[in-house]
């Protein structure tokens, strides 16, 4: 997609679309490059109640007279003092999204007004080529007839020049991409082998270093839980990591850790057939991983960083691991299974003792953990569970500036209790109450001393609805937070 920056709206330029965008007080707020003719027209609509007046309300006007284009769209953003990163990527994806249901589109975007917000112009640059870069990829991948296609070119108008912002909105973009597409696959494509081809292709395209672990490997490496969650499944687990080095040897590495089922049937602990029907998103966190490795060799950003990514399938057979089995993990710690569904905390368990062993200063972990997340927190946040407030603090901060919602949720001894078992140093289940919490606990027994942040993104990876500022389906939820976190982590 061709997106290109101009200082000025240019009436010789044929647009099939001009897109305005507005922040609405008690008077409409236009961009300062707006054509008069357009002013006009947003001031009539103003006083006869028509305007879009709601964040994130849009309004098309057809058959608008020259010199002004065709077709309009005029995108509210919002109240001026609710304008921040949440609310302008919001109105950006609406916009992106309301006109690609066409092929070859040359549309134009009068960028919102940025003075006085807490939205720079660079950055809502960035953010516009992502929302579009994002907006022509749907859910529908095996579908006939494609129903959405990337604009032919598209023209910012902005007074602020930072070419660069595009680019690095595009990289963003086609990140979340990655992780939408591979979440979204169904798990009859996307099993532990496949995974690890899309990632020795991304490696290759980057210029990341890989690792790829198989059964021989991780046996090795005492990795048991992680194996034992894999045996009832036709593939075989694999561990992969990928690794960019943007700083010096003595800088030390940041490991992210991904939950990478690529199916959760829940094992013998079966799930009810209506569970099941979603349950090719398990491996959301090692999809968000991907997708943020390739960001940051993309963006060459100055900093050292790992992914790892645990695979495995969790089904059932013969072979399956049981109620009632006890395992032990990497760092030596025993495990009682009471249910077999808890299977994601088995394989980070593991990948977490690796990436502590293997030196990772500080670490964090994205996992559809646990349902009782999504009970406490819905489907718009991501569950933040840490050993080191500073190092989750730097998080919320990052989160806050890339528009993503993390709530922070407790992380005291008492929860830890639930876990004790009568035969093993711990159970993989506690009781119904304070589900998310356990599920932390348990992943803490496995991280040493080492900085961790566990996000459970049950809730947000995968939605049960579009929204006309979202597909349905995967979201890529945390890309935009891990890298901003990254970008922030140098200075
Ligand atoms: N697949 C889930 C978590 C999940 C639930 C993600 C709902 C998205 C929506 C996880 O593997 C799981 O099965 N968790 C169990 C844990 C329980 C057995 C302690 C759950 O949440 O029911
Ligand atoms: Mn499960």
């Amino acid at each position: 997609m061709d997106i290109q920056l101009a200082q000025a709206w240019d009436a010789n330029q044929t647009s099939d679309w001009l897109v305005l965008f507005i922040v609405h007080d008690e008077q409409p707020i236009l961009p300062a490059s707006t054509p008069d003719e357009l002013k006009t027209i947003v001031n009539n609509l103003h006083e006869s109640g028509d305007l879009p007046a709601k964040k994130g309300e849009v309004r098309k006007l057809y058959g608008q007279q020259a010199p002004l284009p065709l077709r309009v769209l005029i995108v509210c953003v919002g109240e001026k003092k609710d304008c921040g990163p949440e609310t302008r990527m919001r109105a950006f994806s609406t916009a992106a999204r309301a006109l690609c249901d066409k092929p070859d589109l040359n549309i134009t975007w009068l960028l919102p007004d940025c003075s006085g917000e807490n939205v720079c112009a660079g950055k809502q640059i960035k953010v516009a080529a992502t929302a579009l870069e994002m907006a022509p990829q749907t859910q529908a991948l095996y579908q006939k007839e494609q129903k959405r296609f990337a604009y032919k070119s598209v023209t910012l108008v902005s007074s602020y020049e930072k070419e660069t912002a595009i680019e690095k909105g595009k990289v963003v973009g086609k990140a979340i991409n990655l992780t939408r597409e591979l979440i979204n696959r169904g798990p009859h494509e996307v099993h532990p082998e496949s995974f690890t081809d899309r990632a020795s292709q991304v490696a290759a395209d980057t210029g990341l270093q890989i690792r790829i672990l198989g059964d021989d490997q991780l046996e090795q490496e005492g990795m048991h839980t992680m194996l034992a969650v894999a045996r009832a499944s036709a593939y075989p687990a694999r561990l992969v990591i990928l690794e960019h080095k943007g700083a010096g040897d003595d800088v030390p590495f940041v490991g992210l850790i991904g939950k990478g089922v690529t199916y959760d049937c829940g094992g013998l602990s079966l799930k009810p057939s209506d569970s099941m029907k979603t349950m090719k998103s398990e491996m959301s966190g090692a999809a968000t991983v991907l997708g943020v490795m390739q960001a940051v060799a993309e963006l060459n950003l100055p900093v050292n960083v790992r992914g790892y990514m645990g695979l495995v399938e969790n089904m059932i057979s013969g072979d399956s691991y049981r109620l009632g089995d006890v395992l032990t993990a990497r760092n030596g710690v025993t495990i009682e299974v009471h249910n077999t569904d808890a299977e994601g905390r088995l394989v980070l368990a593991d990948v977490l003792a690796l990436a502590a062993d293997e030196g990772c200063e500080k670490m964090i972990d994205l996992a559809t953990l646990t349902g009782a997340c999504v009970v406490a927190l819905g489907e718009e946040f991501t569950g933040a569970f840490t050993n080191d407030q500073a190092w989750l603090d730097q998080l919320m901060q990052a989160s806050g500036k890339a528009g993503e919602k993390v709530w922070q949720m407790p992380m005291c001894d008492s929860f830890s209790d639930q876990l004790r078992s009568d035969v093993a140093d711990c159970k993989n289940i506690g009781t119904r109450w304070g589900g998310a919490v356990t599920a932390a606990k348990f992943l803490e027994k496995f991280v040493a001393e080492t900085p961790w942040i566990h996000l459970d993104i049950a809730g947000p990876a995968f939605r049960t609805n579009s929204k006309s500022y979202r597909e349905g389906g995967a979201s890529g939820v945390m890309v935009q937070t891990l890298l901003q976190l990254l970008e922030s982590s140098h200075d």
